[in-house]
């Protein structure tokens, strides 16, 4: 096996990432620099990204993104073997930014280059961080997605199920926004919720009894808005032990229904005979540290390993696309100039 070395470029969402990810002679990767610039104060008084701005920020930071990685790194261009850029999905602005960054660097450099698909990126990270072998089953949980995943090979994924309208993230946005808390939502809610009675109100569990591993959010976010009005109708106001309440027993239900599916799921994956049974998570939601508690058990009753990378590894990074690309490559996988940025990409 060979020493390969790549940059990889992120930025379907928010986020502008470059990052150095080093693969060894025994196999095993190495981060060097992962590099994220981040865009909240651009789009915090809009609650929510604005497409056209994340394009510009994206354009005018992704050069400085890959000086800074490389720097950190301590190469240059020259010590690169391969280019690896998320391709999709995503905001197409950003995705076309990254793209064609790729493609200069590619072309002036003369390096291979690797479109990688972002689910795809989150969806390995198990394997740079913990060496997960296939086939392993993964929940991907963020802003912008929801789904459950058997991680099969590099470009094999079988999806069991997922939301069928808001992500959990989104979810916790909205909660957050409707009780005045500060964005990010998940940290807000989740920090408000220790102090709260899970059980003081109840919300509904959507979807529970329905069989299978499909989701739903957007009816407990609406559940959250009409107990809030109730109570501000009824009392002139929210107090701050009804906002803990109100964050409990949102929380409680998401962390719920998401624990159920997820032993769903694991029935589903574990019905494959894995040799070493393993459940990883990723995406923003999964700092959660009440979600991250009830998966683990549903992780261990099931008797499989229970694999939650570090933080800056879940959220949305330059180093997952780097590994993604890295195995993507050794897979055999080479892509043209004619490299298209593609909003929406399903695995
Ligand atoms: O993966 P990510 O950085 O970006 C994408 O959505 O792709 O995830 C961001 C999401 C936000 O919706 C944020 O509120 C949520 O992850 N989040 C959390 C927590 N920390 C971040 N949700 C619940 N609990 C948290 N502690
Ligand atoms: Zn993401």
């Amino acid at each position: 096996a060979q020493t390969l070395t790549v940059l990889g470029l992120e930025s379907s969402c928010d986020d502008t990432g470059a990052a150095i990810v080093h693969k060894r002679p025994d196999g095993t990767a190495e981060i060097l620099s992962n590099v994220v610039i981040g865009q909240a104060e651009l789009h915090a008084a809009f609650g929510g990204v604005v497409p056209e701005l994340a394009a510009r920020a994206h354009a005018e930071k992704i050069d400085i993104a890959v000086e800074q990685a490389l720097s950190t790194a301590g190469m240059g261009l020259r010590d690169v073997d391969l280019i690896a850029v998320t391709a999709g999905p995503g905001l197409i602005g950003g995705v076309l930014s990254g793209v064609m960054c790729a493609k200069g660097l590619a072309a002036g450099a003369g390096l291979p280059l690797v479109g990688v698909n972002h689910l795809a990126g989150h969806a390995l990270t198990p394997r740079l961080t913990n060496g997960l072998p296939f086939p392993y089953l993964m929940l991907l949980v963020s802003g912008g997605h929801c789904q459950f995943l058997i991680v099969e090979a590099v470009d094999r994924f079988s999806r069991l199920g997922g939301t069928i309208d808001d992500a959990p993230g989104e979810a916790f946005d909205k909660v957050a926004r409707l009780l005045g808390l500060a964005q990010p939502g998940g940290p807000s809610v989740e920090g408000a919720a220790r102090s709260g009675d899970a059980a003081r109100f109840a919300f509904p569990r959507p979807l529970l009894d329905r069989p299978g591993c499909d989701l739903s959010f957007s009816g407990l976010k609406t559940a959250v808005l009409r107990t809030r009005d109730k109570l501000v109708a009824d009392q002139h106001g929210l107090r701050e032990a009804d906002v803990a309440h109100l964050c409990a027993g949102f929380q409680a239900a998401v962390a719920d229904v998401l624990a159920e599916k997820t032993r769903r799921a694991m029935l589903n994956y574990l019905s494959l005979t894995p040799e070493r049974p393993a459940l990883a998570v990723a995406g923003g939601v999964a700092a959660n540290g009440a979600l991250r508690s009830r998966l683990s058990q549903v992780a261990d009753t099931a008797g499989a390993e229970f694999c939650a990378p570090p933080l800056n590894l879940c959220t949305d990074n330059a180093a997952m696309i780097a590994f993604a690309g890295l195995e993507a490559f050794g897979n055999g996988q080479r892509d043209g100039f004619d490299l298209s940025a593609r909003p929406r990409w399903p695995l």
